[in-house]
């Protein structure tokens, strides 16, 4: 039995990749680059949601062991209408390669509806964030972690705990067929990540509050289209009103461990800021 994950170059994806490939079930990653960009030694293939042509390769990898795929972990891409190419695979999965098992980020009502064993995961904000964005410059270069967010509290939580729950949820026996929000040990405001940071790293990084106004201009000014560049926007003007502000034990109660803190992240990978 084998998983396929797609957003296979992704934070989430090939942190889960390191779960199977240490429980030595087979997987194969997919993504619009492919073999190109993915981790050395983990098979991967060309797949692209805008692209049906491209959905059979994945499904019919020849794993060395005769394996077929019996779970898929969905990305969802970065389009107005993810549900429409997503429904269309996961149906095409399902009808003609005998996939039962889906686990995505999101919210999904078609897994309700079709009755296929499913596993969707809500996380909150990614603690890898700080190492894959415009976040990682500016604290790099500049001190400064600028946002929207106010005094927003946020539970930030790393993409390794998203892999562990995301691992047991598309390999465990039996099937969750719920929904967990995926959330950090911690609530969090951008003025405690900064002084966290700033404690790490032996040298002062601060919380810059941005306007809306500001932010968006900030998000346009890497390159990003307005549309989207107020999205992200929004994003953070919630969390200032807080909607990010909740705790509980999901992590802990699917993988038996607790969730990482952001001191042991920051510890681990202070490299990346220096
Ligand atoms: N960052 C956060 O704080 C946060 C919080 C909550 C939820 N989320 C959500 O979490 C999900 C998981 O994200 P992640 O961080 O693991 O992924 P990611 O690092 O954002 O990477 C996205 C992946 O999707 C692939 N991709 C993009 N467009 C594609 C297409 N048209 N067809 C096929 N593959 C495509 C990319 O590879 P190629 O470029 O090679 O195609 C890449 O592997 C995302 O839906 C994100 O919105 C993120």
């Amino acid at each position: 039995m084998a998983v396929l994950l797609t957003g296979g170059t992704g934070k989430t994806s090939v942190r889960i990749a390191r779960f199977l490939q240490d429980a030595k079930i087979p997987f194969l990653l997919a993504s619009r680059r492919g073999e190109a960009a993915a981790p050395s030694g983990m098979p991967a293939t060309k797949f692209d949601w805008l692209d049906d042509s491209t959905f059979e390769k994945p499904l019919q990898h020849k794993f060395p062991g005769g394996e077929g795929i019996y779970a898929v972990y969905l990305v969802a891409p970065e389009v107005a209408d993810p549900a429409a190419p997503m429904n269309a695979f996961v149906d095409y999965a399902i009808k003609e390669h005998g996939v039962n098992r889906f686990v995505l980020i999101g919210v999904w009502q078609h897994f309700v509806d079709i009755g296929v064993e499913y596993c969707v995961l809500r996380p909150t904000w990614f603690m890898e964030n700080f190492l894959e964005e415009a976040h990682r410059f500016t604290i790099k270069g500049e001190g400064k972690i600028y946002t929207a967010c106010g005094d927003g509290k946020i539970p930030f939580v790393s993409a390794t705990d998203i892999a562990a729950v995301a691992f047991r949820a598309l390999t465990d026996e039996k099937p969750y067929n719920t929904d967990y929000r995926v959330l950090g040990p911690e609530l969090l405001t951008y003025d405690e990540i900064a002084a966290k940071l700033s404690s790490c790293l032996g040298r002062e990084v601060v919380h810059v509050k941005l306007t809306d106004e500001q932010r968006t201009q900030r998000f346009m000014s890497y390159g990003l289209p307005e549309h989207y560049a107020n999205f992200l926007t929004s994003l953070e003007v919630s969390a200032a009103s807080g909607v990010e502000d909740r705790m509980n034990d999901a992590v802990e109660r699917v993988t038996g461990r607790p969730s990482q803190k952001f001191d042991v992240f920051a510890q681990q990978h202070k490299t990346a800021w220096q």
